[in-house]
């Protein structure tokens, strides 16, 4: 069975297996003291910079978790969007474990704005209110959209003039990356983005994520904060191992971009249907769509997806590096037959 429900019902990419089969072949250093995890820190550092810092850690929550502690103190807020993973997909693993309070601003196509963020940026100095620190955003957003260079610049500007840091949620920053057509750090790095959740597992691996630092001062309590957040994997080389191959022969790009034109794809066929509104602009591996009463269970039989909005019958349609251009028309077909 096959499935629209998410990026990470896929399985995992069969290079990705063979890049784990070859670090399962000997004994080495545990805790990242492995030649793998040394040269994949290397191959992130080309992508990123010579001094940028990188830590492999398992999921995505323990990710933005981890990119968090770098940035906050206890009485610290946190300002997203009301759709960030952060906000709603986390239970309250960033609440419970930073102490910081986070501060959501209603978004617009999955985006924040500078002006939605200052509206936040408040009682600054005042014993009694959370101190704002950070700004985390998700790129993509939620809704599958990407911000431009332009946007990520401005919420830094934002973020630098009262003295805060700026986030990325990353978990699938190589369908933004290929989505803009630019290269990682142009977005991120350059952009103004301090600490960076970096997704591998949407796009073709097992699991693993890593966080990258573009700042010495924020990383230097970055190992023990790790280990605190319980992210430090013993045999780091199997998680290493799969980023090394997903950063090597483009991998990352080559995925990305096949799961975006499927998205694209899929779009394109929903669009030529009768009462079907995309709701989202498409601008990476997902199709956000509200369809006709009563379509949406059969199909469901078809391909799996959720329902996003059960208000308004807004669905989430999220294609992977493994979806087939006949799954795509044969999903189509299908509502095409069930509107006749
Ligand atoms: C925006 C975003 N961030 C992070 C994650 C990763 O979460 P986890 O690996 O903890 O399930 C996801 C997964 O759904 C996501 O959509």
């Amino acid at each position: 069975m096959k499935a629209f429900a998410s990026d990470n019902y896929s399985g995992v990419h069969p290079e990705v297996i063979d890049a784990l089969l070859k670090a399962n072949a000997e004994h080495m250093g545990s805790y990242g003291n492995d030649a793998i995890t040394a040269r994949t820190k290397k191959l992130f550092q080309k992508f990123f910079g010579e001094d940028a810092e990188v830590l492999f850690v398992y999921n995505g929550t323990g990710a933005n978790v981890v990119s968090l502690s770098l940035l906050t103190k206890s009485f610290n807020s946190i300002i997203c969007s009301d759709l960030a993973h952060i906000n709603v997909d986390e239970s309250t693993a960033p609440e419970r474990l930073l102490g910081c309070k986070l501060v959501d601003v209603p978004s617009i196509h999955g985006k924040i704005t500078p002006e939605l963020v200052e509206q936040k940026i408040i009682r600054v100095g005042d014993q009694h209110h959370p101190q704002p620190k950070v700004i985390s955003i998700s790129q993509t957003t939620e809704y599958a959209t990407v911000y431009s260079v332009d946007e990520i610049k401005a919420l830094s500007v934002v973020a630098k003039k009262h003295n805060m840091y700026l986030h990325m949620d990353g978990s699938r920053i190589s369908n933004a990356a290929v989505s803009l057509g630019k290269e990682f750090r142009a977005f991120t790095r350059d952009a103004g983005v301090d600490v960076l959740s970096f997704g591998g597992t949407k796009n073709g691996m097992m699991f693993g994520e890593a966080v990258v630092i573009f700042n010495a001062e924020l990383a230097k309590d970055a190992y023990y904060l790790r280990k605190q957040g319980m992210q430090l994997h013993s045999k780091m080389r199997f998680i290493s191992a799969q980023f090394e191959c997903l950063l090597s022969n483009d991998l990352w790009k080559r995925n990305a971009t096949h799961s975006n034109a499927m998205a694209k794809r899929l779009e394109q066929g929903l669009r030529g249907i009768p009462n079907v509104k995309i709701t989202q602009s498409v601008d990476a591996n997902g199709v956000f769509a509200i369809l006709p009463h009563g379509t949406t269970e059969v199909l469901q039989q078809e391909m799996f997806f959720y329902v996003w909005n059960e208000q308004t019958n807004e669905v989430r349609l999220m294609c992977s590096f493994d979806t087939k251009e006949e799954e795509i028309d044969r999903f189509v077909a299908k509502l095409k037959e069930l509107t006749r």
